[in-house]
């Protein structure tokens, strides 16, 4: 019996240790067989930017995020690539997540240019009626990103932005990025042992 079949797309919004976090989770839940991965230019810069991966690794995706054994059920595939797998609804998935996604990508997904894999593999969740989750990050928002969010969610998207509770008192960024990536997984049928969960007050 066949695990699932998680997509994950790392643009070029702030966040890369969200992605990060994901992915490592994905490697080590069994219940998850395959994770096809596409990382825009705008992702790549920022893998560099905030994680100081050096290029010669990043051609080493996603060994250089998770580690060579971890990596195994990866497949990376390349955003120029609008053949690929991911670019056809007869593919079979059981969800995707962008993680974290520009708002250039949200207005992208929003208004079906599908002109990259990762763009393409959304409008197919979309229109598979396949659950996406765009974990999007910006501050503050104008109203073309509100309007953009809408018409994903209108869609049957889902808008997971990057805002972390600070309820169960993590006690570093680390504990805050992997309980959100817990609610990122929960959302997509893959419940965390590590998840907290809020039991009431004084709970
Ligand atoms: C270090 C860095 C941080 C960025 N952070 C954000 C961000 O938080 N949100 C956003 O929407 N764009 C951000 N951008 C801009 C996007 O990367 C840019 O608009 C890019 O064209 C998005 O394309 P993509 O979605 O295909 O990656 C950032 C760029 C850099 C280099």
């Amino acid at each position: 019996m066949g695990g699932k079949t998680i997509v994950v797309g790392i643009s070029g919004a702030s966040g890369a240790l969200y992605a990060r976090r994901l992915l490592e989770l994905l490697a080590a839940d069994k219940r998850v067989a395959g994770v096809p991965l596409v990382v825009s230019s705008g992702g790549m810069r920022l893998l560099k930017e905030e994680l100081h991966i050096a290029p010669k690794d990043l051609a080493q995706l996603p060994a250089a995020l998770v580690g060579r054994a971890a990596a195994k059920k990866f497949e990376h595939l390349h955003n120029a690539d609008i053949g690929a797998s991911l670019a056809s609804g007869s593919y079979p998935t059981d969800g995707m997540v962008i993680i974290p996604c520009s708002m250039g990508t949200l207005g992208a997904i929003a208004n079906g240019l599908s002109d990259n894999l990762m763009r393409r593999a959304a409008d197919v969740h979309l229109k598979e009626g396949r659950p996406l989750l765009v974990c999007w990050r910006d501050t503050p928002l104008n109203t073309i990103h509100l309007a953009n969010a809408l018409r994903v969610a209108r869609a049957g998207g889902v808008n997971f932005p990057i805002s972390p509770g600070y309820y169960f008192g993590a006690r570093n960024l680390d504990e805050l990025v992997t309980q959100f990536c817990c609610r990122v997984l929960a959302r997509l049928g893959l419940p965390q042992e590590r998840q907290r969960q809020w039991k009431g007050a004084g709970g």
